[in-house]
């Protein structure tokens, strides 16, 4: 187990420990054709993995481990996440699996041995430094390994709320980088082969932009950032994001209707090269 690096990290797990049980709940069936293509894309490249385990970084409350385990019921899944409560709901729903084990870990440190595959959804664009973060996990792979990793892209739509959404946060300083243009290159730059970098479009329903915007800042990513304690940094973002939890239904396009879901996640399936920079070490 890892111990959380620094007090970003720290943050980010409490935040992510108080929303876990809401996040379950109210996202899990959201995102679950999400998870399910994730799994569907491993699996249909099973004959080709190198033997090993695969490990599940940011698992979060687990569900995409069981489809996991039944696809690959001959191997370990090493599953895992930086919320303790988290890791608990993931064991729970998951202990009567034999071949699934969840731990606490931060998965900018993952250091698993003899991995054939990693696959995670909806981790990666929450974290520090996504580009090093898919760097890591791509060296844990065998030769011959796969990771297929699903991420939000940070502009979902050119306008609308989403837009109006990552406008406002940008403006607060919050969920800005260049991560995402940083990924390609950096993934070429490593000598791993893009399988496979298909849109994925499927619809989410919220009752209304209220209840969503309340879930996200409350059972989600924005948890952290709208209810941050260090007393000056996070000011601007907790003005924000709080303020527009009334203020946002009224935004142009928002009005009373349900708020379109983000029209595309990225799912990524990635083959390092043999012996290359990426290589196992
Ligand atoms: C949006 S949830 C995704 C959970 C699950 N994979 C799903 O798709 O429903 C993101 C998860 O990443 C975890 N997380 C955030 N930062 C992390 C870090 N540095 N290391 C490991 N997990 C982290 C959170 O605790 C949370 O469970």
């Amino acid at each position: 187990m890892t111990r959380p690096s620094s007090e970003a990290a720290s943050r980010a797990e409490l935040a992510w420990d108080e929303a876990a049980r809401g996040y379950d709940e109210y996202f899990g069936p959201r995102f679950a054709p999400y998870l399910g293509a994730a799994v569907g894309a491993l699996a249909a490249h099973s004959s080709q993995l190198p033997s090993g385990c695969i490990v599940v970084p940011c698992v979060g409350p687990g569900r995409e481990l069981r489809p996991l385990a039944r696809a690959f019921g001959e191997r370990q899944i090493i599953a895992s996440d930086l919320s303790g409560e988290m890791v608990t709901l993931a064991r729970e729903r998951n202990r009567d699996l034999p071949n699934v084990s969840v731990e606490r870990a931060d998965a900018m440190q993952l250091a698993t041995p003899n991995v054939a595959a990693v696959l995670s959804v909806f981790g990666l664009q929450l974290l520090p430094d996504p580009v090093a973060a898919l760097g890591s996990w791509l060296k844990l792979l065998h030769t011959g390994g796969l990771a297929a990793i699903v991420y939000w892209p940070r502009d979902a739509e050119p306008s609308g709320p989403f837009a109006s959404m990552r406008r406002l946060l940008r403006s607060a300083g919050v969920l800005d980088g260049t991560w995402e243009d940083e990924l390609p290159p950096s993934v070429a730059a490593s000598g791993t082969s893009l399988l496979a970098d298909l849109p994925l479009v499927f619809e989410i329903q919220y009752e209304d932009p209220r209840s969503m915007w309340h879930a996200l800042t409350q059972l989600g990513p924005l948890r952290g950032p709208s209810h941050g304690s260090r007393p000056n940094a996070d000011r601007p973002a907790r003005r924000t994001i709080r303020g527009r939890a009334t203020a946002w239904p009224a935004e142009p396009h928002a009005g009373s209707a349900p708020a379109p879901a983000p029209p595309l996640a990225h799912p990524l399936l990635l083959r390092p090269a043999p012996n290359g920079p990426a290589g196992p070490a």
